[in-house]
């Protein structure tokens, strides 16, 4: 290795490494304060909702709120650890919280009302953190939550419920286990109504088994009511799923497989207005598909996110280079900078047109990330041929953010990848593995990869990916005359 290409080298490393330790920096102190708010908020929220029940005096009220918050530290340092990336939003913290109180105000105060405590929201709070967040998680609150229920009842009805307390959670338990298992990969609403089946199930056989532990005969109200209380809150999830997407913003598989339907309105309105840069959605649909499969994260998510990605090209679908086969080109008579601000205004109107279109929050976030803050090279270039050095790069920039998740960062490498791969001549499996890693490594050095959380080793898996799947795209494919202008090797998009 020359001392040149060391050097450069070790400094770009150095950007890298810097870069990265400062947004760990960052994170860490976001997401510990974070934790911290959620585990005094839910603390007190259970404390409040305990003692507003049932006043057991100073001593045993003090007890009972560090039992309390010794519970919700342990839940807070668990989400802080493994679902840091979720809970940076405050109002994710807020949603959690809330969501998990009422499950305990519910023990505490159904049972007043004549109702048994085995009708209980916990299995329909589990229901939504799986499908909002993971299944571990799902189950790691839901377990938080049924100690929380035995410890609030143990207080608030001591004499009435006696054991029962500690029954109640390991059969709540297993009812919320059941239901947080199977829906993290949610595709069909059915899947949704047999889980509360089968969560329905579980508790009953293990309301009688507590029974029998007790020598009583099975109270089959209490076998009833177990029984309901699966099927009726899988019933209303499955009902509340659009709201709680909404609310939550997520997109849950069930509403991503409707949105990749090519008959939906919008990918129909880009096939005929825009087929060149539908045709390209499509391409990248399986390109980022793949790519997310090899690191593991949200796969469905990117293949419908690379189809929507363009959208906002529908405004002046002419001005974009795979649409201008049949006119021509359009910016010949633009100034650089005009073209610019025509090709960097596609993510904002996209996120806009997606937005007014009702798709999830998550596939606006794609949209708007897609190009990051990258510069328009083409035109970038073209402006300085014309004016000398003297031209401000960050009028050729797309507007951002940078991505923010995983599947952003992704959906940035492989459609600057997939548009720069169309103007390769002669694709040879060496020429493609050079020109993957040359693009994958500007962005880096770009800093477009600054927010999202993708390491090295995930840039790495998705550049041998990428590789592979375009090599495959390529092989056998029929070579056809040379174009008779010289080829740039970028597309306008400067990719
Ligand atoms: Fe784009
Ligand atoms: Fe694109």
């Amino acid at each position: 290795m020359t001392t040149g290409r060391k050097s450069r080298r070790l400094s770009f490393q150095r950007a890298v490494l810097g870069e990265t330790r400062a947004l760990w920096m960052h994170v860490d102190l976001h997401r510990f304060v974070n934790g911290l708010i959620f585990g005094l908020l839910l603390a007190a929220l259970v404390a409040a909702v305990n003692f507003q029940h049932t006043w057991p005096g100073a001593e045993q009220a003090i007890g009972h709120s560090l039992l309390i918050l010794a519970l919700c530290t342990i839940c807070s340092i668990y989400l802080v650890t493994f679902e840091s990336r979720r809970i940076r939003a405050f109002r994710a913290i807020g949603s959690v919280g809330i969501l998990s109180i009422i499950p305990i105000a519910a023990a505490v105060w159904l049972p007043d009302f004549g109702l048994p405590v085995h009708v209980n929201p916990v299995v329909m709070v589990a229901f939504i953190f799986g499908i909002v967040y993971s299944e571990r998680t799902a189950v790691m609150l839901s377990l938080m939550l049924c100690v929380l229920i035995g410890l609030s009842l143990q207080i608030t009805h001591p004499r009435q419920l006696g054991a029962m307390p500690y029954d109640l959670a390991v059969v709540l338990f297993a009812g919320a286990t059941v239901a947080a298992l199977g829906c993290g990969k949610i595709r069909k609403r059915s899947k949704l109504l047999k889980l509360g089946l089968l969560s329905a199930v579980v508790q009953v056989a293990l309301i009688a088994a507590a029974a029998l532990r007790a020598g009583g005969p099975l109270d089959y109200r209490d076998a009833i009511f177990g029984f309901t209380n699966g099927i009726v809150w899988a019933v209303l999830v499955t009902a509340l799923l659009p709201l709680i997407e909404q609310v939550f913003k997520v997109a849950t598989g069930i509403s991503l497989l409707e949105l990749s339907d090519q008959s939906h309105p919008l990918l129909r309105q880009l096939s005929l207005e825009a087929p060149g840069t539908y045709h390209h959605s499509l391409i990248l649909g399986n390109l980022a598909e793949s790519a997310g499969e090899a690191i593991g994260i949200n796969s469905l998510m990117l293949r419908v996110g690379a189809y929507y990605h363009d959208v906002g090209k529908l405004a002046k679908p002419e001005y974009f280079v795979e649409n201008e086969e049949m006119q021509g080109s359009m910016h010949s008579n633009l100034s650089p900078t005009m073209s610019a601000l025509i090709i960097t205004a596609h993510t904002k109107d996209g996120a806009q047109l997606a937005r007014d279109k009702g798709l999830p929050e998550p596939i606006v976030d794609l949209i708007q990330q897609h190009h990051g803050t990258s510069l328009v090279e083409f035109f970038y270039h073209r402006a300085k041929e014309l004016n000398g050095t003297q031209v401000d790069p960050e009028l050729f920039r797309h507007p951002g953010p940078k991505p923010q998740t995983k599947e952003a960062g992704v959906l940035l490498l492989v459609d600057s990848v997939e548009s720069a791969s169309r103007a390769l001549p002669e694709p040879t499996p060496s020429r493609i593995a050079r020109q993957v890693h040359d693009v994958i490594n500007r962005k880096l050095i770009d800093g477009q990869l600054d927010e999202c959380e993708l390491t090295l080793t995930d840039v790495h898996k998705i550049e041998q990916n990428l590789i592979r799947s375009l090599t495959s795209v390529f092989h056998g494919r029929i070579k056809y005359p040379e174009p008779d202008e010289p080829i740039t090797g970028r597309d306008q998009n400067g990719r």
